[in-house]
């Protein structure tokens, strides 16, 4: 059995990934400084999988700590999550963000480095900015990022290619994600923002159960059909999946390149009211909204030709939005139910 260990498992995305990779049948172990999330996630994934996943609270930016790590456990991949990601305050907190992702993740490359390894790193379709032409394909221009935020995934990205090309026993895979959406079906893990949401389904499911007066749709006049930005909204299990075929095609030596890169979407983009309209049809509940002003740096439209991914990793998305949406209310409605 193979050993992945997931850096930032007890977050939203890392849950949901360390679920589809136990019951895909390899031995996960988590590893997260709970700066940004509490064990709500953990505790659910342990239900989930009717048992005890190995924990382990450290900071991935302290060297000698992962060091430990990679001594206390034979590590086979690593998915790397652990990071700060929220977009406004990395723009007031520059160092922060680069201080943290960057080097956490170069202490992980660290080891891969030692020990030969297989890195997966959880990268974003920001590096694309506004692209030129949609969809965009792993080979679309990447633009500077507009964000410090944005601007680790650019880096961290370099960072493992340029690792890759100078060490021979490191392989890696970039996966460019979305707009990653919704909750497990079980609804005993999914998205916990710490105080007032930035994404925008969180912002819907709180303003849907009364946590949140009001949604502000930010700008109703961009050259789109509606006015609203659009977006590829991918639904979180789903985007899981992605990386059990990832880490699947790293460990049994399917690799056509030691770095290769895979956009993770749908391939079909929604407009913000259009994903407000289909919550509030499919769960039957209001949303209170009203239109606000653009936010600044948001870009008009992206959406992910997602043909590389289904080719080669053998990976589709198959849930719809109507089931993510429906995933997403039955989570908020947990959160209620146990008090958060
Ligand atoms: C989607 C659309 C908003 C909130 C960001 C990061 C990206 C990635 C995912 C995260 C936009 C609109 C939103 C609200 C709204 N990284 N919106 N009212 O901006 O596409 O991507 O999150 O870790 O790197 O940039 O996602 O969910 O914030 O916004 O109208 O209250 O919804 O304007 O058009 P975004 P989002």
């Amino acid at each position: 059995m193979k050993t992945v260990l997931v850096s930032g498992g007890a977050g939203f995305i890392g849950s949901h990934v360390t679920v589809e990779l136990t019951q895909a049948g390899y031995n996960v172990v988590i590893a997260d400084d709970f700066s940004n999330c509490d064990e709500t996630n953990y505790n659910g994934v342990c239900k989930i999988l009717g048992k005890e996943l190995p924990l382990v609270k450290m900071d991935f930016c302290d060297a000698e700590k992962v060091d430990g790590l990679f001594k206390e456990f034979k590590i086979d991949a690593v998915i790397h999550f652990a990071a700060f990601k929220a977009v406004g305050e990395s723009v007031s907190e520059p160092l922060k963000y680069y201080r943290n992702n960057l080097l956490s993740f170069m202490n992980i490359l660290e080891q891969a480095r030692k020990h030969g390894g297989n890195v997966l790193f959880s990268s974003s379709a920001t590096v694309y900015g506004q692209p030129d032409k949609c969809p965009v394909t792993e080979n679309t221009p990447r633009k500077p990022a507009e964000s410090p935020y944005g601007n680790t995934k650019v880096m961290c990205e370099d960072i493992l290619r340029d690792s890759i090309k100078a060490y021979p026993g490191v392989r890696g895979i970039a996966l460019r994600y979305f707009n990653p959406i919704g909750a497990h079906p079980s609804a005993l893990i999914g998205e916990l923002p710490r105080g007032v949401p930035n994404n925008l389904v969180p912002f819907i499911t709180q303003t849907a159960i009364g946590k949140r007066e009001k949604l502000s749709v930010f700008g109703n006049d961009y050259p789109t059909e509606d006015g609203t930005c659009k977006r590829d909204f991918i639904d979180i299990v789903d985007l899981a999946k992605a990386h059990v075929c990832a880490v699947a095609r790293m460990l049994e030596g399917r690799m056509e390149e030691r770095y290769e890169i895979f956009n993770v979407g749908t391939g079909t983009p929604l407009s913000v009211m259009e994903l407000v309209n289909t919550f509030e049809k499919v769960n039957g509940v209001k949303v209170n909204w009203e239109f606000a002003p653009r936010r600044a740096g948001d870009i008009t439209a992206i959406w992910a030709d997602p043909t590389l991914a289904n080719e080669k990793l053998g990976w589709k998305a198959t849930r719809t939005t109507a089931e993510t949406l429906a995933s997403a209310w039955a989570w908020e409605k947990h959160l209620k139910e146990i008090g958060k």
